[in-house]
C-alpha cells in the first residue's frame, strides 16, 4: 500500500534529547517550511527491544549499546514526510551525523548536543524509508 510512495517519503524521528528540551515545535516548523508534508505523526516511546531492532544495522558497532539506551530513554516523535526526493532533501536539511560537522542552519547544527544526542533521524535510502515507515506506522495511520 505504501510502496507506490517509493522515492517520495522519508521517516524522521525527533529523538529523546530534542523532545526533552522542547524542540519538537521549532523542528517541525523548519521541516514544513522546507516543503515537506506531514502524512503521519505520533509521540511514542521505544523499548530497548524496539530500539535494538530499529538500529540492527549498527549492532556490531561500539556505540550500539549506548545508542539503544539513549533512544529508549524517553519519548520520541516519529513522522512520515512526503516530498519529491524526500530522502536526499531531508538528509540535507538535518545535516551531518556529527553536529560538529553539520552545516550552519541545519537541524543538527541548531538542535543537537553530541554525536549520539543528535536531535533527529532521517532515513538513508528510499528502500529503508519504506521499511522504517512501516516500523512505526500501520497503513491506517498514514494519510497520503
Ligand atoms: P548513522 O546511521 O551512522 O547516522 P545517521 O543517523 O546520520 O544516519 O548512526 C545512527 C546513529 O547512531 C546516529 O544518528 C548517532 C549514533 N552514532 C553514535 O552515537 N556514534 C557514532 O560514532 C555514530 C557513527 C553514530
Ligand atoms: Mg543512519
Amino acid at each position: 500500500m505504501i510502496d507506490h510512495m517509493f522515492g517520495k517519503i522519508t521517516l524522521s524521528i525527533i529523538k529523546p534529547d530534542a523532545v526533552q528540551k522542547g524542540y519538537v515545535s521549532p523542528i517541525l516548523y523548519k521541516i514544513v517550511h522546507a516543503g515537506f508534508h506531514i502524512i503521519a505523526i505520533k509521540i511514542t516511546e521505544l523499548s530497548k527491544k524496539s530500539a535494538t531492532k530499529f538500529y540492527a544495522e549498527h549492532k556490531k558497532k561500539l556505540f550500539f549499546e549506548s545508542l539503544v539506551k539513549f533512544m529508549s530513554s524517553g519519548p520520541i516523535v516519529s513522522v512520515i514526510l512526503k516530498k519529491e526526493n524526500a530522502v536526499k532533501d531531508f538528509r540535507i536539511l538535518i545535516g551531518e551525523t556529527n553536529p560538529v560537522h553539520a552545516k550552519k542552519g541545519t537541524i543538527r547544527n541548531l538542535y543537537a548536543t553530541s554525536l549520539e544526542k543528535n536531535a533527529i533521524h532521517g532515513s538513508d535510502s528510499n528502500q529503508n524509508a519504506i521499511k522504517e515507515c512501516l516500523f512505526y506506522f500501520s497503513n491506517r495511520e498514514i494519510f497520503f
